[in-house]
C-alpha cells in the first residue's frame, strides 16, 4: 500500500511539473526595444535600465526590453518618427521635441511656466500631469510617465551678462519651430541642431551657444567648449518615457493586464529617475565650479528683462489660457 502511494505521489508530482513546463513553453516572450540619447550613465538611460528591470520582474519574464543609450537608434525626432509604425517600442523623450508631434504640449514648453522645480512637480504629479499623459493616448506614441529634466540656461563662446549681448548669437536650439521662435525673440539666430551634433557644432564655431541642463551641458563636454554660463533658467523641459501604440496592441493581444503593469513600471522608474537627477545636478554644478567655466547669475531685474522679451510667445496659446492660469495658480 506504501508502495502504491509513493507510486502515486511521484506520479502526481511529475504529471504538475510537466504542466508547469508547458505553460510556461507557452508563455510568450517579447524582447523590446527603449531608446535614449544619453550617456548610459546618464540618470534617464539608468532609470531606462530600472524600468526594463522592474518590467521583466513583473512580467515574470515574459516581457523583456532592450536599452539602446547614446541615440544608438537614432535622434530624438527621427525616434518618434520609428515609434510611429512601431519600428522602436519604447523611447524617452525631452518636452523640447514634443510640441511637434502633441499640439497642447507646447504649453508646458513655454518659458518660465514656473516658479520653481516644487512648483513644476505639483503640476505634473497632479490632476494637470495626469491630464497630459492622458491627452497623449490620441497619437501613436503614447506618454507614460514624467522624468526630470531640471532647468535650461544658455550657455555661449563669449561672455554674455544683459539681455542686449544675446543679440544676433547664434543659438542651438531643440528641433522645433516653437523653440526657434522662443530663443529668437532675443535677438538671437535660433538654429535647429540634433543633441549629438552640438559639441562639433561649437568646436567649429558654427554656433556661439546652446541652451540645456547643467547635466547635459558637463556629461556633452559643452563646458569645455562654451564656457560661459548664464544662469537663465528659462525653461523647464521634464521629459517622458512613450511607448509605441503598435506595441499597445502587441501586449494588448497577449494579455491586457500587462499594460497596467508597464505603466506603474514607468512611473516608478519616473520617481526613481528624479532621484538620480538630483545627485546629478549636484556633480554637474561640482564639475563646472572646478573648471574653467565662468557661471553668471543674472540678477531678478535682468531676469525680468528676459521674461518680458519671451512673454509675447504666451499670445499664441491663448486658446489654452484657462489651463495656462490653472498651472500657474497650483
Ligand atoms: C536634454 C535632453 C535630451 C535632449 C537635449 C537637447 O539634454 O535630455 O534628450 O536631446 O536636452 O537639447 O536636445
Amino acid at each position: 500500500m506504501r508502495k502504491i502511494l509513493l507510486l502515486l505521489f511521484i506520479l502526481l508530482l511529475l504529471l504538475f511539473s510537466c504542466n508547469r513546463r508547458s505553460s510556461s513553453a507557452e508563455a510568450p516572450y517579447l524582447v523590446l526595444s527603449y531608446a535614449d540619447n544619453q550617456a548610459v550613465d546618464f540618470p534617464t538611460s539608468r532609470a531606462a535600465e530600472y524600468f526594463a528591470n522592474l518590467v521583466y520582474e513583473r512580467t515574470e519574464g515574459r516581457v523583456k526590453i532592450l536599452v539602446y543609450p547614446e541615440a544608438m537608434l537614432g535622434a530624438e525626432a527621427s525616434v518618434f518618427e520609428q515609434m510611429k509604425y512601431g519600428g522602436i517600442d519604447f523611447a524617452r523623450f525631452s518636452l523640447g521635441i514634443l510640441s511637434d508631434y502633441y499640439p497642447m504640449f507646447g504649453v508646458l514648453e513655454l518659458p518660465y511656466l514656473y516658479e520653481d522645480s516644487e512648483h513644476m512637480w505639483r503640476v505634473l504629479d497632479g490632476e494637470i500631469g495626469d491630464y497630459f499623459l492622458e491627452y497623449t493616448k490620441e497619437f501613436q506614441a503614447v506618454a507614460l510617465a514624467w522624468l526630470d529634466a531640471g532647468s535650461r540656461s544658455f550657455y555661449t563662446r563669449r561672455p554674455v551678462e544683459t539681455l542686449e549681448d544675446f543679440k544676433d548669437l547664434t543659438i542651438r536650439v531643440q528641433e522645433t519651430d516653437l523653440m526657434v521662435d522662443i530663443i529668437e525673440r532675443l535677438g538671437s539666430v535660433a538654429v535647429k541642431i540634433s543633441y549629438g551634433d552640438i559639441y562639433s557644432a561649437l568646436l567649429k564655431k558654427e554656433i556661439d551657444g546652446a541652451e540645456n541642463n547643467l547635466p547635459s551641458y558637463v556629461h556633452m563636454g559643452h563646458y569645455v567648449a562654451a564656457p560661459y554660463f548664464y544662469l537663465s533658467e528659462h525653461f523647464r523641459l521634464p521629459e517622458v518615457i512613450a511607448i509605441s501604440q503598435s506595441t499597445i496592441e502587441k501586449l494588448n493581444a497577449i494579455d491586457p493586464a500587462i499594460m497596467d503593469v508597464i505603466r506603474e513600471c514607468a512611473r516608478e522608474a519616473g520617481l526613481y529617475e528624479r532621484k538620480l537627477w538630483a545627485e546629478e545636478e549636484t556633480a554637474a554644478l561640482e564639475t563646472v565650479l572646478a573648471s574653467d567655466c565662468v557661471v553668471t547669475v543674472p540678477d531678478q531685474a535682468e531676469i525680468e528683462r528676459i521674461k518680458e522679451a519671451m512673454r509675447s510667445v504666451y499670445d499664441d496659446y491663448l486658446d489654452y489660457s484657462d489651463l495656462i492660469e490653472r498651472i500657474r495658480n497650483q
